[in-house]
């Protein structure tokens, strides 16, 4: 593959969540720094192409849950490097009218973004940072796509636990849960620390030197997140647990170190 998905502004040394990511799911819009440091994430959890797959396979079962539930705009923040089944694919599949607003501050997550979206003009993305949430929901080009006025569906999905708990990643969930409709939904993916401490300790000394850090929470930090939204059955889960499509048995379901929930405003 030639290099023409490398933005110019990107810094290809330091490694950056979304291409760690991308080289778990298969992807290879990564350099060097990113596989080094996958390698040692797939050192201290050999698992970890599994819990990326799992992590994706809860997002799309969550947006076909929300988008069958009537909601037809998605905001998708720390949506990452585009990969096999993107909200905009899963949610129109569903409604082929559905739009969705992808947001990350990404170079090369949001350039790939951007091209793949070229043709489709129910599906947008915005470089911005989830920090500042005031600034994505206040951005002209998300009033020109959403109605924020009709319910929405946040999606936050292995995006919480790259805040630390010094930047309020509760604020964060309030912003989006004061500006939103009735009926509009949450959808959270969380790193937990509850089932193995001693590995989720290991993965955030490996993201120190990342673009954003990996910051594990209790399942009780996590359900806070929630307050204000009621949450769905069947609550807050390890991911491949939250409404497994028919036939799916899973073993051991905290070996997957990650929550997953969906509320409903
Ligand atoms: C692990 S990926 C998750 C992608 C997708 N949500 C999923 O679960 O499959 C996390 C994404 O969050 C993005 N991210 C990290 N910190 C961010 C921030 N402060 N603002 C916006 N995006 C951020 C990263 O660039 C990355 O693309």
């Amino acid at each position: 593959m030639g290099s023409e998905w490398v933005p110019p502004e990107v810094d290809s040394q330091r490694p950056s969540v979304a291409r760690v990511y991308d080289f778990l799911l298969g992807g290879d819009h990564n350099f060097a720094s990113d596989r080094d440091l996958a390698t040692g994430l797939l050192r201290v959890e050999p698992q970890a192409r599994e819990l990326a797959r799992a992590n994706r396979a809860f997002l799309r079962r969550a947006v076909r849950a929300v988008a069958g539930a009537g909601v037809d705009q998605f905001v998708d923040i720390g949506s990452g490097i585009p990969t096999q089944g993107n909200v905009h694919e899963v949610a129109q599949s569903v409604n082929p009218e559905a739009r969705v607003v992808y947001v990350d501050n990404d170079d090369v997550a949001v350039a790939h973004s951007r091209a793949i979206l070229a043709d489709d003009d129910r599906a947008i993305v915005l470089q911005a940072d989830m920090r500042r949430p005031g600034e994505i929901l206040a951005d002209p080009v998300l009033k020109g796509q959403l109605d924020l006025a009709r319910p929405v569906a946040f999606l936050l999905v292995t995006t919480l636990h790259l805040v630390k708990h010094e930047e309020d990643p509760g604020s964060i969930v309030a912003a989006l849960r004061d500006a939103c409709a009735p009926g509009s939904h949450l959808v959270i993916s969380h790193l937990t620390h509850e089932s193995e401490p001693g590995k989720t300790a290991a993965i955030g000394k490996l993201y120190d030197r990342a673009s954003s850090p990996a910051v594990s929470r209790s399942r009780a930090e996590i359900l806070r997140f929630f307050d204000g939204w009621d949450l769905l059955d069947p609550g807050l889960v390890y991911v491949p647990l939250w409404r497994p499509d028919e036939g799916e048995a899973v073993d051991d379901p905290e070996r997957f170190l990650m929550f997953g929930g969906v509320g409903r405003r």
